[in-house]
């Protein structure tokens, strides 16, 4: 076994090196502080890592991505989402037995209690639907059972999640629009059923279109994990105190509500309706990106991982110009973002910095085309990315050796001195 050394005012301490399947090696500093004294200093975690885990693959210099060993340009277009999300809780690829036994566990977790309905309603309209969608989810718990030391009880709640979270996120809309809300259908696909959820109306027959079925389905299976990413990290940090699993994937829905993380995908469009009302020059718009002095980013661009490309951005743009092919149509959004794309990648300070657009920056197009609303997009991010939250948190739990998430830090505050009582200050 390779081992570091390190050492820190004379002292040398032997670090083991650990090396995961695909080759990658990490220094184990577990025992480091314990020897030494000393804790390792790494803000915002770009050199840390906080688990080995069996569930998904990335090189991010390489782009590539993988789902417990399968390429994802393998699995997209090939596997339904129900069947990598099978693929990630599981380890495995299901039967078509096990799928069909699974997809029917599923149909039959799809209402949701009245109540929680009920409080979906007593929602301010105006409520972004992800707050809305992370409080539903934490509000599970009160209406149904759940305790992480319980096997087969977190399996339930896992398909539990999986088929309610569709219909909570279409209920946000429903609301959203003062629209009736549509029980789920289970003659329907996973996607096709939240087609029909979104868009029918009680007042007349709904046919799920083929061609949205499957490029929401793709979207899916697109977002469905990407290892220790901020909100993946933040159900694993929840759960890791022991907290429930609704509590834990909530927690999840709030990291992705940021726009560095999940509403980047909203940002993008609301970025590229900017420069279209402002004429459709972009170039102000990435000079504004590469001034220090100013907050604006290019939304949709760079990526903490991928330095190369995101492979998932790459099968996003070709899924855009096929959708928006087949259906005739043409969004000047897309046009602008092609532009927007093509002027980054030649210009020096994206190429320095390794910028490259990331699954945020088309996937609005798509969403758009299937006439889903911007403000939806990230809720949509998160029932892709629900079953790779899900496998972390049970293998996190199923860890023998787990225990709580705790980082340190170092103080930089004032050192010890006297309290100084009120009158006197
Ligand atoms: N536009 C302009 N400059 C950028 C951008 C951008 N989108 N992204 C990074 N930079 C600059 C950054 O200012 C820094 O410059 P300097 O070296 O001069 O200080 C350099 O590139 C390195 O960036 P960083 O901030 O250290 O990168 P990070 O790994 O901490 O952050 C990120 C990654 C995704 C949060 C960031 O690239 C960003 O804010 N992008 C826009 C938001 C976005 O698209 N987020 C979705 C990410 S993918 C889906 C998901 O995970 O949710």
């Amino acid at each position: 076994m390779q081992s570091a050394r390190l050492s820190i005012d004379g002292n040398t301490y032997e670090l083991p090196v650990v090396e995961g399947s695909e080759g990658e090696i990490g220094v184990d500093i577990t025992k480091l502080r314990a020897e030494s004294g000393a804790i390792t200093l790494d803000p915002a975690f770009g050199n840390t890592g906080s688990c080995t885990s069996d569930i998904t693959f990335i090189d991010g210099e390489k782009g590539i991505l993988r789902y417990r060993g399968y390429p994802l340009e393998q699995l997209a277009g090939n596997a339904t989402f129900l069947e990598v999300a099978y693929l990630l809780s599981f380890g495995e690829l299901p039967s078509a037995s096990e799928l069909a036994s699974f997809e029917k566990e599923i149909k039959a977790h799809t209402l949701l209690d009245e109540d929680v309905r009920r409080f979906i309603e007593a929602f301010p309209r105006t409520t972004h639907p992800m707050t809305v969608a992370a409080a539903a989810v934490a509000t599970l718990s009160a209406f149904y059972p759940s305790n992480p030391n319980d096997a087969e009880l977190t399996r339930t709640n896992i398909i539990r999640l999986i088929a309610k979270l569709k219909s909570i996120a279409a209920y946000t809309y429903k609301h959203r629009t003062g629209q009736p809300f549509m029980y789920p259908r289970s003659d329907l696909s996973y996607s096709g059923d939240f087609l029909q959820m979104m868009f029918a109306r009680p007042t007349e027959p709904y046919k799920v279109s083929g061609t949205f079925e499957k490029t929401l389905d793709l979207l899916l299976v697109l977002h469905a994990d990407h290892e220790q990413n901020c909100s993946t990290s933040t159900a694993r940090m929840v759960g890791s105190s022991g907290a429930d699993i609704f509590a834990s994937i909530s927690a999840a829905l709030g990291a992705l509500s940021g726009p560095r993380h999940g509403r980047a995908n909203q940002e993008v469009i609301e970025m590229l309706q900017m420069i279209e009302e402002a004429g459709g020059d972009h170039q102000p718009f990435i000079e504004r990106a590469k001034d220090r002095d100013d907050d604006f980013k290019l939304m949709g661009f760079g990526h903490r991982v991928y330095k190369n490309f995101d492979p998932r951005a790459r099968l996003i743009k070709a899924a855009a110009d096929e959708l928006l092919a087949e259906l005739g149509a043409d969004d000047p959004l897309l046009e602008i973002a092609k532009q927007l794309e093509a002027a980054a990648l030649e210009d020096e300070f994206f190429i320095e910095r390794k910028l490259y657009p990331n699954v945020d920056f088309y996937s609005g197009i798509l969403y758009r085309a299937m006439g889903i609303p911007t403000e939806m997009f990230t809720v949509m991010f998160a029932i892709g990315r629900l079953p790779g939250w899900l496998a972390h948190w049970k293998e996190m739990k199923d860890d023998p050796n787990g225990r709580i998430y705790r980082p340190r830090q170092i103080y930089t505050g004032p050192t010890e001195r006297d309290f100084v009582p009120l009158e006197s200050r």
